[in-house]
């Protein structure tokens, strides 16, 4: 297709090569980040995801070899050949990821006469899996590749063998493992092989295809619908690196406030003060500790947003303030879908500016959400972003503590908006095709952006849509799941890959949002997600009641239990968000993450690691009280029992109902806190640190939880070193916040 190669031209670090038909480039980004472009549509990157100059300066050389050049960084190497052929080698010169050369053979067909027949039935079928796009991209796979990422995508956390799709959806219907999409669209994906790694960020926001060996067991193929073959090849020496280096170039997940740890109840169907007053008072008198209480879309007069129903909330800034004083915050949903309708301010000054999408012929585009006829914020235009951000001011001037977005792929009620439907992009114009996977990532950013120019803090922003980078804005949930056992169970890879894409800040709706949960699935679900970063409750309006206290005794004292649990354990959670702004590294972590060598945990669905230190082997399945545990290498410690586990083997382990199974690793140092209804109950809790069996060093992180005055110093660090035998040594890495008024070291297994 590109022909021969004519010649090739360095300048500085990007590499121009002019083939016969067609002229692409090479970026060297940094010693193991090479960028890939072919300019289809466009000169420019256009990346949504990548913010600033990315490239370090790095040696590297360009070679003319036999067949094409060799271009060389310390860490890599590329084999550039005739018809834009790129081959990928580590720095000892093992082959990483070869472009496939052969034809494109899919593994079944079916014939073409029984399709209209099957499609009758209602089968999706399609003639061969084996389809060409305008921008694609075909690449070899080994015998035992595997394959992690690509954000929320349902299904196994290896994703090898299976087809995907990027087209942010809002699927309301049960998740299944074989859908092809959802809310979001991250297009990066780490192959795992036997040995060796790599990851690739396919930076294109059209429609998108992902073919992971479905086709055909010996390549794999990603493409568009149109625009660029802009990719970028990540070398690294783990997975740790990779994600890494991800993150780099896409941004990592700024330090959170404190608090938004913290439990969130929520619930489709609070629509008055009274209810809200209700819901904090029970969750305080059944010591729950609580965070916030979310406000959905009933809190608005007929879902405009920037509203308040007054007749439901006589005054929503009391209500407010008098939650706090319980300890509890409010965080309000905001979507983008505007209500039509004359007089509404929101609607006519966006109207007045120019501000929403267009037809192809220049009027306003209307489509329908939760308000009825709606438009849509055009959030490519960084004015649009300005405004919406300048907007907020209604929610923080009452005292809202934090801004959820929702229907942000943008959903649409009356049909999906055409291709063509007219957005801009940072001053160009162009069509929803382009914007469609990014409009949730443009929303979120001008939430981000307008809420720390209003509060000085570390917005608390929530988005269902996303693409690649979002997590320098929004904190992100897994959308409507139901209370099924499926879905408890699907979670776990689904934030697994999420937090390998770059999106740390993960969480689910605990109990499920749609169908009707039992008091067995709601015990189970809150075991599992007092693991996740963002944890919250939250249900649908039509399903049953989900609160912590309707399902009797046992169940109230097991979701207690394990709030409790997660209370004590936030000084650890928030350095686990502190390590992910340094490094990209997730929270919540598949085994794979830390074990990449042990074939037993690369297919590993139902196990998890909080961090290095936490192993989280939770039951999620009906009527279970004992299951298999699988540790990896090294000493493990029962968490409730303090029994002493060999890694490298399968375990069976009992799990009543109130218990979760979670394991230590030997010579951990967990630091925690004293039980508390919510952050900053005791403005000056003191430290407990867990310190395990075994030897060990931990970097413990302080700061006021709140603003950016960490970014000047104002935090405290400390290097704990675990020397076993209940001998530790605190240093002081960083001072620049008060001291604890106390460290309590509690010596486990003695
Ligand atoms: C969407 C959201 C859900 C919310 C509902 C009403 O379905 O995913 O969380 O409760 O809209 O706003």
């Amino acid at each position: 297709m590109f022909g021969k190669l004519l010649d090739y031209s360095p300048e500085g670090q990007l590499i121009t090569l002019r083939y016969e038909k067609q002229t692409a480039y090479l970026h060297v980004l940094t010693d193991k980040i090479i960028n890939v472009f072919v300019p289809y549509a466009s000169k420019e990157h256009r990346s949504k995801a990548i913010e600033g100059d990315k490239e370090q300066s790095v040696s590297f050389t360009l070679e003319k070899i036999v067949g094409g050049v060799m271009l060389t960084t310390s860490f890599l190497s590329c084999r550039i050949s005739d018809d834009f052929k790129l081959d990928f080698y580590d720095k000892n010169g093992v082959l990483l990821c070869a472009d496939y050369r052969g034809s494109r053979v899919p593994r079944f067909t079916i014939q073409e006469s029984l399709i209209e027949l099957m499609k009758q039935e209602g089968h999706d079928v399609h003639l061969t899996h084996c389809t060409d796009y305008p921008v694609q991209c075909v690449k070899t796979l080994d015998k035992n590749d595997c394959i992690y990422g690509l954000g929320d995508k349902t299904g196994s956390l290896n994703k090898r063998y299976y087809e995907y799709e990027n087209w942010n959806s809002d699927i309301p219907d049960p998740h299944e493992d074989s859908f092809k999409s959802l809310y979001k669209s991250i297009p990066f994906f780490i192959t795992l092989k036997e040995k060796g790694i790599y990851g690739i960020f396919y930076d294109n926001t059209y429609k998108s295809y992902f073919n992971f060996g479905k086709e055909n067991d010996g390549y794999y193929s990603f493409g568009s619908d149109n625009g660029n073959l802009d990719y970028y090849f990540i070398g690294g020496s783990s997975m740790p690196d990779i994600v890494s280096s991800y993150t780099y170039l896409t941004g990592r997940m700024p330090l959170p406030q404190k608090w938004t740890l913290g439990y969130h109840q929520s619930r489709w169907g609070y629509d008055s003060e009274e209810t809200f007053r209700m819901i904090a008072a029970k969750l305080r008198e059944c010591r729950i500790p609580c965070d916030a209480i979310h406000f959905d879309i009933d809190y608005m007069e007929r879902y405009k947003v920037f509203t308040w129903n007054t007749s439901r909330f006589t005054d929503p800034g009391i209500l407010l303030s008098d939650l706090k004083k319980q300890g509890i915050k409010a965080v309000t949903i905001v979507d983008p879908g505007v209500k039509v309708e004359e007089d509404y301010p929101m609607y006519e000054e966006g109207i007045a500016n120019d501000y929403y999408a267009k037809t192809p012929d220049g009027a306003t585009y209307v489509n329908a959400v939760w308000p009825g006829d709606a438009v849509y914020p055009d959030f490519g235009n960084p004015a649009v972003r300005k405004w919406w951000g300048e907007h907020l001011k209604f929610y923080t001037e009452l005292g809202v503590a934090g801004i959820w977005n929702d229907m942000n792929e943008p959903a649409s009620f009356n049909g999906p908006l055409p291709d063509d439907v007219v957005f801009t992009d940072e001053g160009r114009q162009t069509t929803h095709a382009e914007i469609h996977n990014v409009y949730g990532h443009n929303m979120a950013k001008a939430t981000y952006e307008g809420w720390k120019a209003l509060t000085g803090k570390r917005p608390f922003v929530i988005t269902r849509a996303c693409y690649g980078g979002s997590q320098k804005y929004a904190t992100v949930w897994t959308g409507d799941n139901q209370s099924l056992w499926t879905h408890l169970r699907m979670a776990i890879p689904q934030q697994c890959n999420l937090g390998l894409s770059g999106v740390a800040y993960v969480g689910t709706d605990i109990g499920g949002f749609g169908a009707d949960t039992t008091p067995e699935l709601m015990a189970r679900w809150i075991q599992t997600g007092c693991f996740s970063p963002l944890f919250r409750n939250h249900c649908a309006k039509g399903s049953m009641d989900q609160e912590p206290w309707l399902f009797g005794e046992e169940v109230l004292s097991i979701y207690r239990k394990y709030v409790e649990l997660r209370y004590s354990l936030l000084p650890y959670f928030y350095d686990l968000c502190r390590v992910c702004e340094q490094t990209g590294l997730p929270i919540i972590r598949p085994l794979v993450l830390h074990y990449e060598n042990d074939i037993n945990v690369r297919n590993m669905n139902d196990e998890f690691l909080a961090g290095e230190s936490l192993l989280v082997a939770p039951v999620v399945d009906q009527g279970v009280t004992k299951r298999l545990v699988y540790l990896p290498e090294g000493i493990w410690y029962d968490y409730w029992s303090h029994e002493e586990y060999r890694g490298g083997d399968y375990y069976p382990v009992d799990a009543p109902l109130d218990v979760c199974p979670i394991f230590v690793k030997a010579g951990s140092v967990i630091p925690k806190a004293p039980s508390q209804m919510y952050v900053g109950e005791i403005p000056d809790p003191e430290l407990i640190l867990e310190v395990w069996p075994g030897e060990g060093s931990y970097v413990h992180y302080h700061d006021n939880g709140e603003d950016f005055a960490y970014r000047e110093g104002a935090y405290n660090e400390y290097l704990i070193e675990n020397k076993g035998n209940c001998e530790v040594n605190i240093t002081k890495l960083h001072e620049g916040y008060k001291d604890y008024p106390d460290v309590r070291i509690k010596y486990i297994g003695v």
